[in-house]
């Protein structure tokens, strides 16, 4: 039996400058201030994504927003809190007629605490933070394009599968829910055009890791040998850049990854695999 493609384009040969082209789409990318989440809106800006970009730091949007003007695309730019659900809801209020075809829940904070001193206020704002945030933005952008699909990107991290930093029991859990929601939504979604996944990094050098990094300065014992027993355990014996998780991300919105749903994909240099 010959199995027809839902779409004729589906069939078509693709050269692979269109494949890897956002031209034409919109892209929502949270905390895109700093780190992963900036580095991820320059290749979609140089990729020709028109761009929304929420961050609770709007000073480092408009300086971005500045960098971007060279790539000749439109951005937007919100003062946003995903952490406070009527925050996110406001936002996508504003969207309503332009939903993105792009999301990427790139927000994600990892402070650490010992298990024994966690209490609930501190556990409720890493959930809402990274966890819940996903959750609602996901919601809405899946009703928002239910008749046309969509793209979603998820951030979980290499402490969801294999907890290796201590002191972050809270910070793993999240991520961990995040992985799940992202599958059940690949799963459950699919056939309305969205393909859901979630990229899992590793030891990556950004603005948050580096605010850790300080503490190795001030000679905190177990967050210097962490560190250390990371790059000894990773293949690539070096931490990764903010770009190498960005390009991931910009295969997994673009045609190139058409056929990847509900996929866990692990940027960590080989940590996991060693
Ligand atoms: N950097 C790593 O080594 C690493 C490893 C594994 C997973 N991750 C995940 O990758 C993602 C990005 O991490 P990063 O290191 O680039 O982070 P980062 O701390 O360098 O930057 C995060 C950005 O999110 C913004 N932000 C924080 N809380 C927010 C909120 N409530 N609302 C809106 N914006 C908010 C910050 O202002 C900042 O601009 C996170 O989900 C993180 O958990 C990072």
């Amino acid at each position: 039996m010959k199995i027809i493609g839902r779409r004729n384009e589906e069939n078509e040969f693709k050269p692979i400058h269109k494949l890897i082209s956002l031209k034409g789409r919109r892209a929502l990318i949270t905390g895109a201030g700093k780190g992963i989440g900036r580095a991820t809106s320059i290749r979609f800006a140089e990729a020709g994504a028109d761009l929304e970009l929420v961050d609770i730091d709007i000073e480092s949007l408009g300086k971005l927003k500045e960098e971007l003007t060279k790539f000749n695309v439109k951005v937007n730019i919100y003062k946003i809190d995903v952490s406070i659900k009527k925050e996110i809801d406001t936002l996508w209020e504003i969207l309503k007629t332009k939903a993105p075809d792009v999301l990427v829940n790139n927000v994600g904070i990892y402070p650490t605490k010992p298990f024994l001193d966690v209490d609930e206020h501190f556990l409720k704002n890493i959930l809402d933070t990274n966890l819940n945030s996903t959750f609602w933005m996901c919601q809405h952008m899946i009703r928002n394009r239910i008749k046309r699909g969509g793209v979603i990107i998820n951030f979980a991290s290499i402490e969801a599968l294999l907890p290796f930093k201590k002191e972050l029991a809270h910070y793993d859990m999240s991520k961990a829910g995040v992985i799940a929601l992202t599958r059940a939504l690949a799963h459950e979604y699919g056939k309305y055009g969205f393909r859901v996944n979630v990229i899992v990094p590793g030891g990556i050098w950004t603005p948050g890791t580096k605010k850790i990094a300080k503490d190795i300065l001030k000679l905190k014992y177990d967050v210097a040998t962490s560190g250390i027993e990371y790059l000894m355990r990773t293949p690539l014996h070096r931490m990764g850049k903010p770009d190498e998780v960005a390009r991931m991300a910009l295969v997994l919105a673009c045609d190139m990854s058409s056929y990847v749903n509900g996929a866990v994909i692990v940027v960590d240099g080989g940590f996991l695999s060693a």
